[in-house]
Formats: C-alpha cells, structure tokens, sequence
C-alpha cells in the first residue's frame, strides 16, 4: 500500500525523534541534538545522534541515517507498512481511507485469509478424526509429538475429491473464492472444480503476522509423483516474498541477531524442537532475493544450512549468485554444511542439538564460498587457467553494487590468489640443494664457461671445507625454528602469513609443512586465530604430524632456544622478527657470496678468494647467531 505523504508527514509531525529512539536507546540531550550509544553496534562511546529539529538520527559509526519509520524498520525488523500503522496508532493519526478498489481488493484479501484460516482449522481437526489414523501414526514414526504437531498447526487432508470444498462453501464461500484461495483446482476445461490437496499432511504458510496465508501438503502415499505440493501463487501468498515460519522465528531471530534457512519444513520443525527456534524455510523453490531482504530485517547475517552433497553445493553456490549484487556493509549470507545425505532434521535425529550447534558455528562466510564454488571448479594449473580463474572472480565481484563491498572482495580475492598460487612457483626460487648438488660435482668441470647463476665450488679445498656443508645444515635448523614458531604459535598467521609463505625454505620437508600449515589457515578459516590444536589435527589428517614432530626435534637437538609454547605474544613475536631479519640478511650474503664466486671462477686471484672466504664465514656467523 501507497501512503499519502501528508500522512507520513502528520505522523512525523505528533511524534518527534528522540521521543521513538528513546523508548530502546538512551539519549543525553547535547546542545540541538541528543547522542546514545549506536543501536546498529556494540560501542563504548555514542556515536548515534538524534537531531529533532531536521527529523533524523545518524549514526556515525555505522552510517545508518533516517526516520521514525525506518528506525523500527531497522531495529525491529518491521516492515515499513507495519512500522507506519504502529506509529499512526502511537501519535492519533487515523489510517488513511483507500481507494474504492483497494477496499474491495481489501475486502476480498480479507475472506480470502479467513477462508484459508478456516481450511487450516479443518486439516486440523480431520487429523484428529479416526479417518487420519495413518497420518497420526505417520507423524509419530517421524518422531513428532503433540506440542510440535499443535505449535505447527499441523493437520491432515482428506483422500476426497470434495471434503475441503464442501466444508468452506457451507461456510458461505464461493467456489470461484475458493479456487482464488488455491485451495481448489478448477478452470475452463475442469468441469467440477476438486481439492488441491488430498491425503496429505498439511503445513500451514503463515505471514509475518502469523496468518495463515498457503499450505504445503506432503503426501503419505510414497506412490504419490509429488512428494510436496504448495498452493499456487494466490492473491496473499506470493512464493518468492514469503519463508515458512517468518513470524514464529522472527522474535528470536531478532534477540539472537541470528537467523537459520534449511531446505524444508520438516526441517524447520525439528530445528525448533532442538532449540533453534530462528530458523525459516523457502516455500519449494531456492531463495530469492526478497526473501534474503525480508531475512535481513532479521539478523545481518543469515545462516544457510545445507546438505553436504552435490546437490546441496550447487543450492549454496545458486544463492551466493542471488546475493552478490545485493551485498551492502555488514548484511550477508553464511553457510553451514552437513554431511553428506542428511537434511537438519536427519541431524539432530542421528546426533543430537550440540551437534547441530557445532555445524551451524562452523559456518563458512561468503568470501570462503564464492572462492571454493570458482575455485573447485577447474585445475588452475597453468598461468593461462590461472588468470581465467582469476578474471571469472574478479566479474562476479564487479556485480557487487554497493562500493565498499566491492572494493573489500576485490581485495579478499586477490589474497586468496596470491594464497593459493605462491607455492605454484611464479617466481624462481633460488635453491641451496643445486649449491649441495654441483658441490659434489668434479671440480675439475670447473673452467669458467659456466652461466652466471652456475654456483661451482672453487677449488677442491674449499669442496672439503665444512663451509660448503655448513649453511645447508644450519639452513635447516633455522627453518626448523620457523616451522616450529607457527606450529606452536599459529596466530602469527593472522599478520605473519604473505612472510611466512615467501619464506625460501630449501628442504622439501620444510616446504611440505609451510604449505600444510597455510593450508590450515585457509581450510579451516577461524573465527579467530588458528590454535594450535587445530593445526596440530590438521597436520594429522595431512600425515604429516611426525613430519612436524621430527622438524621440532631438531629445534630442540640444536640447542635453538625458541619461544616455549606458552611463551607470551611479544616474546613471539620477537623471537620471529630475529628469524625474518636473519633470514633475509642471509639471503643478502649470498646473492653477494654467488657474486664473489662468479668473480673468483673468472679471475681466480687471491683477493677474491679472500673476498669468497670472509662472505662464506659471514653468512656462516649469521646463520650461527640464531643458534
Ligand atoms: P526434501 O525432498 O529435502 O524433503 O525437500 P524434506 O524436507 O526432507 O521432507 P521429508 O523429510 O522427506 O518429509 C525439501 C523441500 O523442498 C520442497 C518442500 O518445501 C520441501 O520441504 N519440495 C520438495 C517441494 O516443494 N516439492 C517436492 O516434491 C519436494
Ligand atoms: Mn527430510
């Protein structure tokens, strides 16, 4: 309905501000305006301002800005014809008079809505009747109990052609009444219109305001082609804009800041018989973008529940595409997965509410979906796949509307690239092992023809010099540092990991657990920060923990003295800075150090002997200093 803004306005008029804001947030008058803690976020200082004056409130650490109306709209998850017939109601305003057809229209919604209440009171009660003993005995094998099965207003159509029909015209509604309502099926070629539903268990679609708008009928007969069958989309009941159980879940949705869609309605039933009493269905079809709105009235981040198959991450990858155009700052969409073959109902059937309660606080934010539904989908094992993989990202993100967001996911993204392909070897890594290798090469081959990152051993003394053994070994006590640090401290991830990741380690060991352990940080995706417990379970599923175990035991041999695990955060941190700055002052020496041979192997004289020998024993000391 279309109000006349000069009833906005009278409203507007007769109810200020502050005194709407007030009556949920604490105001301190301050000059013209008055300021209180955001309603929109969790604060200490007030950032919210409310200005009488000018008919608005701001707040400026969220930006949300409006009115009285869209005040109980966003904090009240009202829609806006309910948040302006409580405030006409609150200041006097009588309702506007509509137009002559919006009354019959009004008028008709209204039987319709009393027809199809008076339905539900009949499924309701044929349920009762001794004909519906099969539907009783259905429910009860499906572990339903009275309260469930009255909260739900659960009932039971008859197997006839004709009981519901009868029933509704003898009440005074007309057949063309009752085929509007869609609760008949008639037409031109249908002669004698007859009952959508028949032996059927029915679940009653209510609106926001709890009336009974459409059915969902599921059927007994396991026969029946149509395992679930709704009512058509009727003057009341429009598929796509409404949920199953809006108003039941919507108070608690509202309270917990947290709503959860499953796929059915059995589900939604069982989800609030374990506790989860916020959880709403789509009415047979995926859900659409108005129902992800009318959810965000609800809770900024609606939860997704899926099924853990095929099926079901192809449903989560369909409604991450509904959203994405749609994302503004701080509303968006999350994603739990069950295991494979079972629906919410089957799960908390099998294994219990605490389990659920763990999948639903597993779920995975949107970022992490839209990546794994691009990423899973092809080998990216070229440069050339690579880039398409990137530039299929980067054009779902450009449908994003909202600019922020935009820019966030942009960057998201490119992080997540940078992730996942920095171990693929883009850049030449310079490699000890082909120093350790051609250093057990003759020397003889040795002549100076050699290309200019050929690193040969100079002469045989310096072949059997520990020097040419000595960094290799020593390398590998200092990476053994750096793997152990983020085993036993994988927080650092959190700000450490584009470091970490660029890390030369020169073993193959090393390198296997740096990747395991970046991989960890991505798979499991914390809330917060990694602990080392999940890093730990994590390298056990890889097989690589004795890997790992082997790697600190030789942190331990050497004498390295590295952070305890319980050593504090700032301890950590430095003894991590010490890792990164020796390793990158190594790195230096021996960019000189391949330098130098080059120099000596064309101009063998002393003094670059001398020059090779002082780097070879600087870079010796640093690699000591971390010992
Ligand atoms: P499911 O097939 O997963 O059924 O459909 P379910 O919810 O687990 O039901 P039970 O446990 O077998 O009783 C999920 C939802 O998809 C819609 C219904 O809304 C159903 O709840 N659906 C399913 C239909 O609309 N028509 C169908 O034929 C099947
Ligand atoms: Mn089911």
């Amino acid at each position: 309905m279309r109000f006349p803004p000069h009833f906005l306005d009278e409203i507007r008029a007769r109810l200020s501000v502050s005194q709407v804001v007030s009556r949920s947030v604490k105001l301190r008058r301050q000059g013209r305006e008055f300021t209180g803690l955001s309603p929109f976020k969790q604060e200490k200082t007030p950032s919210f301002t409310v200005n009488d004056q000018k008919g608005f409130y701001h707040c400026f650490a969220t930006g949300e800005h409006g009115d009285i109306f869209t005040f109980l709209i966003k904090t009240q998850g009202l829609s806006f014809p309910e948040a302006v017939e409580q405030l006409a109601n609150e200041a006097g305003v009588p309702m506007p008079v509509s137009s002559p057809e919006a009354i019959v229209r009004g008028e008709q919604n209204d039987r319709l809505r009393d027809l199809t209440e008076l339905a539900a009171q009949f499924y309701q009660d044929a349920l009762n009747a001794p004909i519906a003993e099969k539907a009783r005995n259905y429910l009860i094998n499906r572990g339903l109990n009275r309260e469930q099965v009255s909260k739900f207003r659960l009932g039971y159509a008859p197997n006839s052609r004709n009981a519901l029909k009868q029933h509704l015209e003898k009440a005074g509604y007309t057949e063309k009444e009752i085929i509007l309502s869609g609760m008949a099926i008639g037409g031109n070629d249908i002669p004698v219109p007859y009952d959508r539903f028949r032996d059927r268990i029915m679940f009653p679609i209510a609106d926001l305001k709890q009336r009974v708008i459409a059915f969902g009928g599921r059927a007994l007969d396991p026969g029946q082609p149509a395992k679930y069958l709704n009512s058509p989309e009727t003057p009341l009941f429009h598929k796509g804009h409404q949920v199953y159980n809006g108003a039941g879940a919507r108070k608690a949705a509202y309270d917990l800041k947290s709503v959860i869609v499953t796929e059915g309605y059995m589900d939604v039933i069982a989800m609030a018989g374990a506790g989860f009493e916020n959880t709403v269905a789509p009415l047979g079809t995926a859900l659409t973008i108005e129902q992800i709105q009318l959810l965000w009235r609800m809770a900024s981040e609606p939860i997704l529940c899926f099924d853990g198959d095929q099926a079901g991450k192809k449903a989560a990858f369909r409604s991450v595409e509904t959203v994405l155009p749609h994302l503004k700052p701080g509303y968006s969409l999350k994603f739990a997965f069950l295991p494979d073959g079972e629906d919410p109902d089957d799960y908390i059937k099998n294994h219990g509410a605490g389990e659920m309660k763990n999948i639903l606080d597993a779920a995975k934010p949107l970022s992490e979906v839209l990546w794994q539904k691009e990423f899973t989908a092809s080998e990216w094992d070229t440069p050339e796949r690579r880039a398409a993989l990137e530039q299929n990202l980067i054009s779902l993100i450009n449908g994003v509307e909202d600019q922020t967001v935009k820019t966030h996911y942009l960057r998201e993204i490119k992080s997540r690239l940078w992730r996942a392909f920095q171990k693929t070897g883009n850049q030449p890594e310079k490699s000890n092992q082909n120093w350790q290798k051609s250093s057990k090469s003759s020397s003889k081959s040795f002549s100076g023809k050699y290309g200019a990152n050929s690193r040969q051993p100079a002469t045989n003394s310096l072949l059997a010099s520990p020097l040419m053994k000595g960094p290799e070994k020593q390398n590998l006590s200092h990476e053994a540092e750096v793997i152990d640090l983020i085993i036993n401290h994988p927080w650092l991830l959190d700000t450490e990991d584009e470091l970490f990741s660029s890390f030369k380690f020169t073993t193959e060991d090393a390198k296997k657990l740096r990747d395991a352990l970046l991989e960890a940080q991505f798979a499991l995706n914390p809330q917060n920060s990694l602990d080392s417990a999940a890093v730990q379970s994590h390298l056990e599923k890889l097989e690589l923990h004795s890997l790992a175990a082997q790697m600190q035991r030789k942190v331990t041999q050497t004498g390295a003295k590295s952070a305890e695990p319980n050593a504090n955060s700032n301890e950590v941190l430095r003894k991590w800075h010490e890792l990164m700055v020796r390793h990158h002052k190594a790195e230096e020496l021996e960019r000189e150090l391949d330098a130098a041979e080059r120099a000596y192997r064309e101009e063998g004289n002393q003094l670059n002997f001398e020059r090779l020998e002082s780097l070879r024993n600087a870079l010796n000391q640093s690699m000591n200093e971390v010992l």
